[in-house]
């Protein structure tokens, strides 16, 4: 059996550099170099796309997007080892969610960071929307009912770290290759993973450490691309203004313009020091990445400048040189190849995740054991 490794990453907008370089492009190196050693997974966590309140008339458009954006950035479509699916085209992912619940703790899952965030933030804009003009009026007490139910914190948001055990458990993932921001999420997976060989014998295979993840990809820590404008957050899909955000399918001179604004500081010399200068720091990480060197030796090249002119329009340059390129290769995607996989690949994973779906319903007792 080949080890795997797998990554998923949501349709919910436009997918951004943030998500390329922490997510995809390590899988995709992985995928180029690793084939023929690994099995490897990448999928569309569509099921997670509806735990935060979305426009639903555009959910399937952002999936092909996003699909072919996979393909865009070197995702090989031909090679046996690679994957390609949706969520929810493999139902084991609900159901062995359904049956991991039981073993999860409430507690547990309130704690988790990023439920925490999702749900201020949810708050937030639903408090600010009260009274907004966007609303029929006079609203009916009907209308006031659905409307504080759809801006209200989901059950969906809540269970979302047992959804994504679930996606890495089914198909025994060893190496899951996520940003900084999902690492408490395998953290959870590791623990019910644990929680459950030890109560039932051994179901599933356990994720590799944090820490032996990051080495296994070639890094000391998860990457966390900041917002170009508030280097203090990271840079995230769901930022309604965007203008912190590049887009993989921003223009490069969109693209050139939010680089020129990105915030700095007064220092005037670029450091490589995340905490001193945020700003510059994030600015040397994404050039480091796009051009396949470090921070450091990056921010090394630039010593002795006292102003950040000449380093911010080398930083823009690197990023609209890699959109044009992206972009070239994203009109050129195949449809029609993206789907002949994902029908063939969706039938396979339906199998293998049913699989380990039947051991863990024996062990509880919902199945005859063979
Ligand atoms: P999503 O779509 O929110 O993010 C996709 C991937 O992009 C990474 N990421 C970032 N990396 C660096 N800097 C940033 N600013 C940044 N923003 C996002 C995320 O860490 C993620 O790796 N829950 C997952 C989707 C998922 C999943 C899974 C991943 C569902 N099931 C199973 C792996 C395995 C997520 O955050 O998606």
């Amino acid at each position: 059996m080949k080890k795997v490794i797998l990554t998923g990453l949501r349709a919910n907008n436009d997918l951004h550099i943030g998500n390329y370089l922490g997510a995809l492009l390590p899988f995709i190196d992985m995928a180029k170099s690793k084939a023929g050693e690994y099995q490897l997974n990448l999928f569309m966590p569509d099921l997670h796309s509806i735990t935060t309140p979305i426009d639903h008339s555009k959910l399937q458009g952002t999936i092909m997007d996003n699909l072919k954006v996979f393909a865009a950035a070197g995702l090989p479509l031909d090679n046996s080892d690679i994957y390609l699916y949706r969520q929810s085209y493999v139902p084991a992912h609900s159901e062995l969610t359904v049956l991991l619940n039981n073993f999860t703790g409430f507690g547990e899952m309130g704690r988790m960071t990023q439920f925490k965030d999702k749900s201020q933030r949810i708050n937030a804009e639903a408090y600010d929307r009260t009274g907004a003009q966007d609303f029929k009026l006079p609203e009916t007490p009907h209308d006031i009912k659905m409307r504080v139910a759809e801006s209200r914190v989901s059950v969906g948001l809540f269970d979302y770290p047992v959804l994504m055990a679930c996606d890495i458990l089914l198909y025994n993932a060893t190496y899951v290759p996520v940003g900084d921001d999902q690492s408490q999420h395998l953290e959870f997976t590791r623990d019910i993973a644990i929680r459950m060989n030890a109560k039932f014998g051994d179901l599933f295979t356990v994720p590799v450490e944090v820490k032996k993840q990051h080495e296994f990809f070639g890094k000391d820590q998860g990457l966390r691309i900041k917002d170009l404008l508030d280097p203090s957050k990271k840079m995230s899909k769901s930022d309604e203004t965007g203008k912190g955000v590049i887009f993989m399918t921003d223009s490069p001179e969109v693209a050139t313009k939010k680089i020129m604004a990105a915030a700095t500081d007064s220092i005037g010399m670029v450091n490589y020091d995340p905490v001193k200068q945020p700003g510059i720091s994030n600015l040397l990480q994404i050039l480091a990445l796009l051009t396949g060197k470090d921070p450091q030796e990056t921010a090394d090249e630039y010593s002795g400048q006292t102003q950040y002119g000449d380093f911010k329009k080398d930083v823009a340059k690197a990023v609209a040189d890699f959109l044009t390129d992206f972009q070239a290769k994203l009109a050129k995607v195949d449809n029609a190849a993206i789907l002949a996989k994902l029908e063939k690949d969706e039938a396979a994973m339906r199998e293998q995740a049913n699989a380990t779906l039947l051991k863990v319903q024996q062990a509880v007792g919902l199945r005859p054991k063979a």
